[in-house]
């Protein structure tokens, strides 16, 4: 009898535990490196430049599973400047939910693991070196105790969901108090339900004084956002990640949110990493645009430069999938074809080459290195391997 080939998606059972075995020992070495006591010196650093408030660089996280090791980010580097919107735009899997989860320090661990690269955050609490650079803190090496104090406060976060992210039972007037205290520890109950009601007030809710006693439930789903909203602004950050914050609401409360959300970071002075793969919202509120694939980045710009001058034929594709208002109503819609591929064991070559229209020999390749079209822009793509850099 003639044995059947293997089939090369599914593993066997000696290799199915080998992966377990090797994921148990590498997680269990990286939790170890985590619990270990660390001197200020060993989780802090110098920023590039003191304009940004944060700088990815290099940054890798991946998850331990029993099929094997899904590389989620995978060496991406980009910088939110001081007092600017960063949108962070690519397809479902892409990876924004783990690379904002990655600044937040909240991987789910001991399955994600950063396992590389550097976030630096520019903090006011340290200051300058005596070659006059900044110091910073690095949150990849952070210990967990001294991530609470800037988590919530200095960094916060916008979930998409605000019914999963409010706690149920409590009211939202408490859990307002409860970052305002993070901040100011010595303050009355009077002073905490002050400011919590000037917070409510600040994002639009009417009748603060009353809603500040509400439970999530009673509210509908754009006050809640507004209430997580002024819990992030509580703290005065000076980065807010709003992951997909309006995906949740309908269309008119939509637009509310992102004017409340432009209004509040020109106001607070914050900087905003706007995750979403809503092209529309980028467009609007961003200055600055990231373009994920498969956990890459692929293409990073001004929102001018990525919007008129797109130069990567993914940035290209989901342009044109984009529904306008202009299109023939009979004309089809466009999509990109093929699918984002398999994230276990990633090859070193372009990720979209099976989808990609303008593909050559070149593309067969090593993945393409970063090919900077001006001080803003650029893009990882083989048809830009001749074009001269600026810099
Ligand atoms: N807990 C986990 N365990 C294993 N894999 C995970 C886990 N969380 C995320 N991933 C994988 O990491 C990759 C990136 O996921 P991520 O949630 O960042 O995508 P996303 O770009 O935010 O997508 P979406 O637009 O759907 O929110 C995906 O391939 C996903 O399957
Ligand atoms: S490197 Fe080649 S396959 Fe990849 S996006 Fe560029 S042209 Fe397409
Ligand atoms: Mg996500």
């Amino acid at each position: 009898m003639t044995r059947k080939p293997k089939n090369p998606n599914v593993l066997t059972l000696k290799e199915s535990r080998a992966i377990i075995k090797s994921n148990l020992a590498e997680m269990k070495r990286l939790e170890k490196i985590k619990r270990e006591k660390k001197t200020l010196e060993q989780f802090t650093t110098v920023m590039k430049s003191n304009d940004n408030v944060i700088e990815i660089d290099n940054l890798e996280t991946c998850f331990f599973t029993d099929n094997g090791v899904v590389r989620s980010v995978n060496k991406i580097s980009f910088d939110v400047p001081k007092n600017s919107v960063v949108g962070l735009v690519g397809e479902s899997g892409c990876g924004k939910s783990v690379t904002s989860l990655s600044i937040m320090q909240l991987v789910q661990a001991p399955q994600g693991q950063v396992i590389g690269g550097e976030i630096r955050f520019n903090s006011d609490e340290l200051g300058f070196n005596e070659a006059g650079e900044k110091i910073c803190y690095d949150v990849t090496k952070m210990p967990t105790l001294d991530m609470c104090r800037i988590r919530g406060k200095d960094i916060s976060m916008i979930f998409q969901e605000p019914m999963t992210s409010l706690n149920p039972v409590f009211t939202v007037g408490y859990q307002i108090e409860e970052v305002f205290y993070l901040n100011n520890p010595e303050a009355t109950k009077e002073e905490a339900r002050q400011k919590a009601i000037d917070m409510l007030s600040l994002v639009g809710i009417p009748m603060p004084e009353t809603i500040v006693d509400y439970y999530p439930h009673q509210l509908s789903g754009g006050m809640r956002q507004r209430v997580m909203i002024a819990i992030a602004l509580t703290g005065n950050p000076k980065l807010i990640i709003a992951d997909e914050p309006t995906t949740a609401l309908d269309v008119t409360i939509q637009s509310q949110i992102l004017k409340l959300l432009q209004r509040v970071q020109k106001d607070c002075g914050a900087s905003i990493l706007l995750i979403t793969h809503d092209l529309g919202v980028v467009a609007e509120m961003a200055d600055y645009v990231v373009v994920m694939y498969a956990g890459k980045i692929v293409e990073k710009g001004t929102v001018y430069e990525i919007f008129d001058d797109p130069k990567h034929p993914y940035t290209v594709g989901i342009q044109k999938a984009k529904p306008s208002l202009a299109s023939d109503a009979e004309e089809e819609l466009y999509s990109i074809p093929g699918n984002v591929p398999n994230p276990i064991n990633i090859p070193n070559e372009c990720l979209f080459k099976g989808r990609c229209g303008k593909r050559c020999g070149k593309c067969e390749g090593e993945y393409p290195r970063e090919i900077k079209l001006s001080e803003t822009h650029s893009v990882f793509c083989h048809l830009y391997d001749d074009e001269k850099e600026d810099n």
